[in-house]
């Protein structure tokens, strides 16, 4: 019998928060909703800490400045704190919460809300969108991103993912003798196109500040530790031992990145950052 692990700190995002592509998608959002002129900050779904990282680097005066990390997840939070090292300090306060709870999470109120590739998560946003507008103070801004929107993918990826699902399938089914369970599939996500998103947000008292579209180039390294997430692998091969779902992901994206000579396969990202109106 094959020994197998579902260790949750060994399945993090930690990993993939890191690559130099990602940390530069979060930085753009960072830099449309000017994130660090202010003082008070709230990171939701802060997830391994990567963006309370990049938040970090950008603030004024440590004196002057603290930032909320959000998330659920405990082990994710562990994660944030070895991740910020010395610099957890005063400046960070990790709170272990739903975000759906963020009215009685944080006390008063803040003069930016950032929420980067977790809002999809979530399946009332408008409720959630409404306790963020409550949290802001009147000038306040949110920033929001994800990759898991209606039109992020490009059609041009389309033919890889069928190929990497399949041979993933043929891995699983060869060398582990498993196969996903579609019983266990993670309740379906449901996705919103970005105009949906910005009339969301208008109906949930904000004014759209900026909203964009960005064609991202993701390289091997990015869909090979994404590989290594959790919620990937549940998502992708439901039900599969996370070892060997995410050996089987990593060892099918080799072969597809081998045989088809790319360097990158393209993923779109939509940034919006939103004041309260
Ligand atoms: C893909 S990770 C993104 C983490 C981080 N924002 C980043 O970009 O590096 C999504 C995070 O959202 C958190 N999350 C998902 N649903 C949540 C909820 N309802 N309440 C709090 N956190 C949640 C997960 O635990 C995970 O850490």
């Amino acid at each position: 019998m094959e020994e197998t692990s579902n260790n949750t700190e060994e399945f993090s995002f930690s990993a993939f928060s890191n690559l130099p592509f990602y940390r530069q998608v979060n930085a753009r959002l960072l830099d449309l909703a000017e994130v660090g002129r202010q003082r008070r900050i709230i990171d939701l779904g802060c997830g391994t800490g990567g963006v309370t990282k990049l938040i970090l680097e950008r603030i004024q005066s440590a004196k002057e400045t603290v930032i909320f990390a959000v998330d659920h997840s405990a082990s994710a939070l562990r994660d944030a704190v070895s991740e910020l090292g010395g610099r957890k300090d005063s400046v960070v306060r990790f709170v272990q919460s739903p975000v759906q709870n963020l009215k009685t999470a944080i006390n008063g109120d803040v003069d930016a809300v950032v929420y980067c590739n977790s809002i999809h998560y979530v399946p009332d946003k408008k409720t959630l969108l409404g306790q963020i507008r409550e949290k802001l103070s009147p000038n306040g801004i949110l920033a929001i991103n994800t990759s898991f929107f209606d039109g992020s993918h490009p059609p041009a990826s389309e033919e890889f993912f069928r190929r990497w699902l399949m041979r993933s399938l043929r891995i699983l089914k060869r060398e582990h003798g498993v196969m996903p369970d579609a019983s266990k599939k993670v309740e379906s996500r449901q996705h919103l196109t970005a105009a949906e998103y910005e009339i969301l947000l208008e109906d949930s008292g904000f004014t759209i500040v900026k909203s964009e579209v960005a064609d991202i180039d993701v390289p091997e390294s990015g869909w090979y530790h994404i590989s290594g997430f959790r919620d990937w692998i549940e998502g992708v091969l439901p039900g599969v031992p996370l070892d060997v779902g995410r050996q089987a992901l990593q060892k099918g994206l080799r072969q597809v990145f081998e045989e088809r000579q790319i360097q990158t396969i393209p993923r779109r990202w939509l940034s919006i950052s939103a004041a309260r109106a």
